[in-house]
């Protein structure tokens, strides 16, 4: 049974309508319409007592509003029309002059860019502060030897310190890309009109400056249909999610049982209600599932844009909920991750004792025998024999005698054993970027000096 059969009114309202989600924008909308008005004192549209009352009318909306004692009407599409009633209701017909030289399409694009604008140094800042917690882990475990992966599978050791910081380097990257979407959100719509500019020439420049703009819009058409900040943001946002959910995977992995490598705080994780003995990584779960969610609000805006002919149409109100989804569940994620990180504990012997394998010495038993002029394809071949026969004789490879390894090639001598020794294929790692530890410590610098760097970044 149709809900609206014979209430089309209703039914066109409830669809049209975007005043359930679009008030998030109300301190924006508000912001804007003071300098808005300021312009239209300059032209000459307002006069002095016209703006008093205006100003003081939208004083009166931003208080109601922050009170939360704001009454929203039955007849209020979107936040532009409800702050405009409102503020005629407060301060006379003068409210009605307020839309003189504006449209709604300027309008919420400049909203928007003010919320992007906004949400984008609030990104950094919880990255900075993920970072710092990467940051001082990675300092406190920096020659803590663990396995690194490839497949899954034990492949080289590394330590721990490097492992972390693989991730410090993420989310540095992420600062820098809500960065670069910040400046391009930097660009004042507001003057462009409906879609082909004023017919006043009103100051953009002083609006831009009144707002924190750092320019305006060149061209009325592009700024009144343009998402591009939101596409940048949520683009921004989807590889910081990925990055969010690949850390959760491996906190999930390593506070397993089977992995035992560290432990979440208590306050972070949740018992069973049946099996008193389990401790589970919920919040490090979470990071893990919110990617899709939040990297699925991308798609649904380039698919809103896609094909979309200039300029504003109806379809552009479509770009706010899937975007604040995003930027909540993202803010939450950022949150979660760095208390989560901030709570963990690592077992510095498990971790010790899965490095401690040999079997993955074998590419640096492979790099011995180039060094002694073989070729690294025939040096692969010797250690696979070595570690069939390590395997089939259920002996490590240090367990096998000098004469046995001498017949898989003459030049297998001392050094061999040397290499098998603890400690040794950690700090051979020694190029740019690698785990040994002077190449640790180089790194743990270069954090240091990338942290401070991005909070360089002006506050919002
Ligand atoms: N609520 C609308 C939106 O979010 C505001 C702009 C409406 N403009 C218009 N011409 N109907 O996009």
């Amino acid at each position: 049974m149709p809900r609206f059969e014979d209430r089309p009114h209703e039914l066109f309202a409830q669809i049209n309508r975007s005043i359930a989600f679009d008030r998030r924008l109300a301190p924006y909308d508000v912001a804007q319409s003071r300098a808005h008005a300021r312009a239209l004192r300059a032209l000459g549209v307002l006069s002095d007592e016209e703006l008093g009352r205006l100003d003081e009318g939208l004083g009166a909306v931003a208080d109601e509003l922050e009170a939360g004692s704001f009454s929203f009407g039955d007849a209020d599409e979107d936040i532009h029309m409800a702050i405009e009633r409102r503020l005629t209701e407060i301060a006379g017909p003068v409210g009605g002059k307020l839309h003189t030289g504006r449209s709604r399409n300027d309008q919420v694009a400049t909203d928007l860019a003010m919320y992007l604008r906004e949400r984008c140094a609030v990104a950094v800042d919880l990255l900075a502060s993920v970072m710092e917690v990467l940051l001082g882990l990675a300092d406190r475990h920096a020659d803590w030897p663990m396995p690194g992966y490839t497949h899954l599978q034990r492949a080289q050791p590394v330590y721990l310190g490097h492992h972390l910081l693989a991730y410090f380097w993420m989310f540095d990257r992420d600062a820098r890309r809500f960065a670069v979407a910040r400046e391009a959100a930097a660009v004042l719509p507001l003057g462009s009109g409906a879609l082909a500019g004023l017919n006043w020439e009103i100051d953009r420049d002083l609006v831009a400056r009144e707002l924190g703009f750092s320019a305006v819009a060149p061209n009325s058409m592009d700024a009144v249909s343009s998402r591009d900040t939101a596409l940048d943001y949520l683009s921004a946002a989807s590889v910081c999610a990925v990055h969010l959910s690949r850390l959760g995977g491996e906190l999930v992995l390593w506070s397993s049982d089977e992995f035992g490598f560290c432990e979440p705080a208590d306050d972070l994780s949740s018992g069973s209600s049946i099996m008193p003995h389990k401790k589970n990584p919920d919040a490090a779960e979470l990071l893990r599932a919110k990617a899709p969610r939040i990297a699925s609000g991308f798609g649904i805006l380039a698919g809103v844009l896609h094909g979309l002919p200039l300029a504003y149409s109806k379809d552009l109100q479509e770009d706010k909920e899937a975007l604040f989804d995003a930027v909540d569940n993202l803010e939450l994620c950022l949150e979660a991750a760095g208390a989560m990180l901030r709570g963990l504990t690592f077992d510095r012997e498990r971790l010790a004792a899965a490095a401690a394998d040999e079997f993955p010495a074998a590419t640096d038993i492979a790099d011995l025998l180039v060094g002694k002029g073989m070729p690294f394809r025939e040096a692969h071949g010797v250690v696979g024999g070595l570690v069939r026969q390590a395997l089939e004789s259920g002996r490590t490879l240090s367990q096998l005698t000098p004469e046995e390894i001498r017949q898989h090639s003459e030049l297998l001598d001392d050094s061999y054993y040397q290499v098998l020794t603890s400690g040794q294929w950690l700090e051979s790692k020694v190029s740019v970027g690698g785990t040994a530890s002077a190449r640790v410590v180089e790194q743990l610098e270069a954090a240091r000096a990338a942290l401070a760097k991005l909070r360089e970044q002006p506050a919002k």
